[in-house]
């Protein structure tokens, strides 16, 4: 970790990652991909869970047992394609609230086009944890962690699975304060900001549109 950036360099997420970029791998296999690599990365995005002590008793004898603290994580899923990274952490963390956020990239000046928000009432004193498997330009990126700060969310950091550098350098610069998770850091953007070599358009590969 760097920077407050973690590259999850980790074999599985690798090989995961592979059979997604290839342009032959379709929808179906496309989503179960993205869903499994968000399980491996949220082991290791979630390590400062805060824990607590829950009295139990086992089939031998009592005991504290640590269990995760409440209230729950708010999970925050950047549309459209986030949703496919959100299920994968919903498996491991089911009891999360999630919020969405409707953003969409315009084709031509590729800023970032708010359209949606809807959360959890409270997300402001939560745990977040935002997921969108691209991190391009980083707009869609930098527009919820404000839409969130504006909210007054504090604890908050994003999981990504594919970056660029340019987009990485922008996050930094806007609010480095928020720890990154990425599965990996590609070489640069092209002229439509698209990841090279990246995997093409995440939400239409995830919902064949
Ligand atoms: C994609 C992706 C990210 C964004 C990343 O969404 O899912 O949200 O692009 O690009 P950026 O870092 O340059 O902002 P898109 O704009 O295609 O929206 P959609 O999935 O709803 O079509
Ligand atoms: N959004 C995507 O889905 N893919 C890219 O390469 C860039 C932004």
């Amino acid at each position: 970790m760097t920077d407050n950036l973690t590259v999850i360099d980790h074999p599985l997420v690798e090989h995961k990652i592979s059979l997604l970029r290839d342009r032959e791998t379709k929808s179906v296999v496309f989503r179960a991909l993205v869903r499994e690599i968000a399980q491996l990365m949220t082991y290791e995005v979630t390590r400062d869970l805060v824990m607590t002590d829950r009295n139990i008793e086992t089939p031998i004898a009592p005991m504290t047992a640590r269990v995760l603290a409440s209230p729950a994580p708010v999970l925050v899923s950047i549309l459209r394609a986030g949703n496919a990274m959100l299920d994968g952490v919903l498996d491991l963390i089911p009891t999360a609230s999630v919020a969405h956020i409707g953003v969409y990239r315009d084709h031509d000046t590729l800023e970032a086009v708010e359209y949606y928000f809807n959360g959890p009432p409270d997300i402001a004193e939560r745990y977040n944890l935002i997921v969108d498997p691209m991190l391009a330009t980083a707009n869609s990126s930098i527009s919820a962690i404000s839409q969130l700060k504006e909210r007054g969310v504090t604890n908050l950091r994003l999981a990504s699975i594919l970056a660029a550098p340019e987009g990485l350098a922008a996050l930094r610069a806007a609010y480095p304060d928020v720890p990154v998770f990425v599965g990996a850091v590609d070489e640069r953007l092209d002229d439509k900001g698209y990841i090279i070599p990246g995997l093409g358009d995440a939400g239409d590969r995830s919902f064949g549109t």
